[in-house]
């Protein structure tokens, strides 16, 4: 027997992907949020849409900067998570205030975080919006992972990245079947 949900609770079947946390800016003006809507948009070329509502700080500065870096944490920033999705950045310093170390860019101004296992850097080639929120389109420039998480594929019971269902809660990954 199967459930009917609300059609606007349909992402609470879909949205296992991991959550992530996206940081703007450069190296002076920048900012922390975690997304979880993302999904990959093509591998040749390798294309990356992430949504974040337009009221957000983090909306703002990516469309000044045109760049975003997507930083997969791991099950121990759980809190991190929770700390940076509660504040604007327009408020807060939220590097300080989630005590993350944010690290120089690779092949882009914005900065990613030091604790996470790996970030992906991207800058926009498109965006659209609907309905108050923004959907990015990335090209994605460089990524990085931990190595004793990736081998040829991402280790997903030794990632323990974290996955958002709905509200507060949340899974984390485990063993590949
Ligand atoms: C687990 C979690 C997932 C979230 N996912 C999204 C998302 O996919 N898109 C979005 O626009 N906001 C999302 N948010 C909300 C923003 O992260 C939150 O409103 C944040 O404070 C915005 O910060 P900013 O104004 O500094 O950009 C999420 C929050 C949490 C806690």
């Amino acid at each position: 027997m199967k459930i009917t949900l609300k059609p606007e609770e349909f992402y609470h079947l879909i949205n296992h992907g991991p959550c992530c946390i996206i940081t703007s800016g450069d190296e002076k003006i920048k900012n922390v949020a975690p997304i979880a809507w993302i999904t990959p948009l093509n591998d040749e070329p390798p294309l990356v849409i992430i949504c974040v509502a337009s009221s957000h700080y983090t909306a703002e500065l990516i469309n000044k900067y045109k760049e975003f870096v997507i930083n997969i944490p791991q099950v121990e920033l759980l809190d991190v998570i929770k700390t940076t999705g509660k504040t604007s950045g327009r408020k807060k310093n939220k590097f300080k205030l989630a005590k993350i170390i944010p690290e120089k860019g690779v092949k882009v101004n914005c900065v990613h975080i030091k604790e996470c296992i790996g970030f992906i850097e991207a800058k926009v080639i498109d965006k659209k919006e609907y309905n108050g929120v923004i959907l990015y389109v990335g090209k994605v420039l460089h990524c990085e992972i931990e190595k004793e998480v990736y081998d040829k594929y991402l280790i997903t019971h030794r990632a323990k990245t974290i996955h958002h269902i709905a509200k507060d809660k949340f899974f984390i990954s485990g063993k590949e079947i």
